[in-house]
């Protein structure tokens, strides 16, 4: 492995060996993460890092571009096959990462100082979904919506607020929420009050694609090509890299039928899709990295196996099991469970902050992130809770049973002091379950 890495660079080659090693030693347990495919590896890796391609297939700047166009277009027609989109959807795939892909949706639709309606950090909702930190919350008007004390998404509450703000654009999607999300009920109160839907389903794409969690496209996800069901959002993000089980980058799918004005022709009218278009290329980014669209070609086409089915249902089984265990044990779970691939555990009972949790964690091997909970008093650097996740335990092969498992394991590092048997027991635990 790595043969010219160690020759021209012993150091860096040490550096991915101790993190090839810490990988396979470790239960990941962050559920935005996840374990790629050789394939995906050897895309990423491949010699269309060496190209430039700015602009879009078959309108590129640059010569020597007929490999990279069909790597492009391959990658959006296997996107739209995977989410069974018809004519009426476009997909760009060149955005860097989700944020990108996000920032460039806003700049698509929005002029500085719009309205814009998403979940507020503190209760599950991403950084660009209005966080005053991030540049959402510095150039737009953001009015936020909570989840309930319990943690649930209260749509009469959104209704109330939207008909009162009357956003632009309301963004539903979440980075820790445990719950399924109703897009239906969203794509209701957008309509009502004119604004665009924007699903941002970075977490759960994987979910979508497996049929594991309601789509956000159209109400009964399939069969859109007979335009009779009843369209949802405007635009979907995701990152490919979560449950989609890719490497680190974005698609953004927007509807071409859905048109607003010109933001460089005065008068004139385009579709949202070459308003996002333009807002990646040359709005945010210059060349796309042709190496990552590749990877994500190769994802979507694993992602169409049945075998990925049976991971996406296997991933919310592994979810619901542990949650159970961990409720048996007395963990206090936000919402009381989970329907998709990530809980959220709430320590406030067990004299315990996320930080100290997490830390704890990581030192007998369970790689967990700290998290606030729902209507949090303490800060996010140290919050009350931890998040965590099944999607990479479930690609090395865990099942149900091996939850009970992890959810004992938990339980022995945060109520004991001396961690070595806990140790060895993740150590077995991962060697019986290595990343292939
Ligand atoms: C819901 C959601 N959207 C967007 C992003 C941003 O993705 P990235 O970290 O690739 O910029 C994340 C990342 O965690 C996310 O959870």
């Amino acid at each position: 492995m790595n043969i010219y890495l160690k020759k021209s660079d012993p150091h860096i080659a040490k550096l991915v060996a101790a993190e090839t090693k810490r990988q396979s030693e470790t239960l990941d347990l962050i559920p935005s993460e996840n374990i790629v495919s050789d394939a995906v590896l050897e895309a990423v890796g491949s010699v269309l890092i060496n190209k430039y391609s700015e602009g879009y297939p078959r309108k590129r700047y640059y010569a020597g571009n007929g490999v990279a166009d069909d790597v492009e277009m391959l990658c959006q027609e296997r996107a739209k096959k995977l989410f069974e989109l018809g004519d009426e959807w476009s997909v760009n795939v060149q955005a860097l990462s989700g944020s990108p892909a996000n920032m460039a949706v806003y700049f698509a639709l929005l002029k500085p100082g719009d309205t814009v309606m998403g979940m507020a950090l503190s209760s599950g909702g991403h950084l660009t979904h209005g966080s005053p930190v991030n540049f959402s919350g510095k150039l737009f008007r953001i009015v936020s919506y909570d989840v309930t004390a319990k943690g649930f998404l209260d749509y009469d509450q959104i209704r109330k607020i939207a008909r009162k703000e009357k956003p632009k654009m309301i963004i539903a999607g979440a980075t820790a929420y445990p719950r399924i999300i109703d897009f239906e009920k969203f794509a209701d109160i957008a309509r009502e009050v004119g604004a665009f839907l924007i699903v941002d389903m970075a977490h759960i794409a994987g979910l979508v694609a497996s049929g594991s969690h309601p789509s956000p496209f159209s109400a009964k996800g399939a069969r859109l090509r007979n335009g009779q069901e009843q369209v949802l959002a405007d635009v979907v993000t995701t990152t490919t890299h979560k449950t989609l089980r890719g490497p680190r980058g974005a698609l953004i799918f927007s509807r071409n039928d859905r048109m607003i004005m010109s933001k460089n022709k005065a008068g004139a009218k385009v579709s949202i899709s070459r308003a996002i278009d333009s807002a990646v290329f040359p709005g945010l980014q210059g060349g796309p990295h042709d190496n990552q669209t590749a990877a994500i070609a190769v994802c979507l086409s694993e992602a169409m196996k049945p075998t990925f089915k049976t991971y996406g249902k296997q991933i919310v089984k592994n979810a619901k099991a542990l949650a159970q265990h961990l409720r048996k044990l007395r963990f206090k779970l936000v919402s009381g469970g989970t329907d998709n691939h990530l809980m959220l555990i709430d320590l406030t009972n067990m004299g315990l902050t996320g930080k100290q949790a997490q830390d704890k964690l990581e030192q007998a091997g369970i790689i967990v992130n700290r998290n606030t909970i729902p209507h949090d008093t303490r800060s996010p650097f140290d919050p009350s809770g931890i998040r965590i996740g099944t999607p990479s335990l479930t690609t090395r092969g865990m099942k149900e049973k091996e939850m009970k498992i992890v959810a004992q394991l938990i339980y022995e590092t945060l109520a004991k002091s001396n961690l070595s048997g806990t140790r060895k027991s993740i150590g077995a635990l991962c060697r019986k379950f290595p990343i292939v």
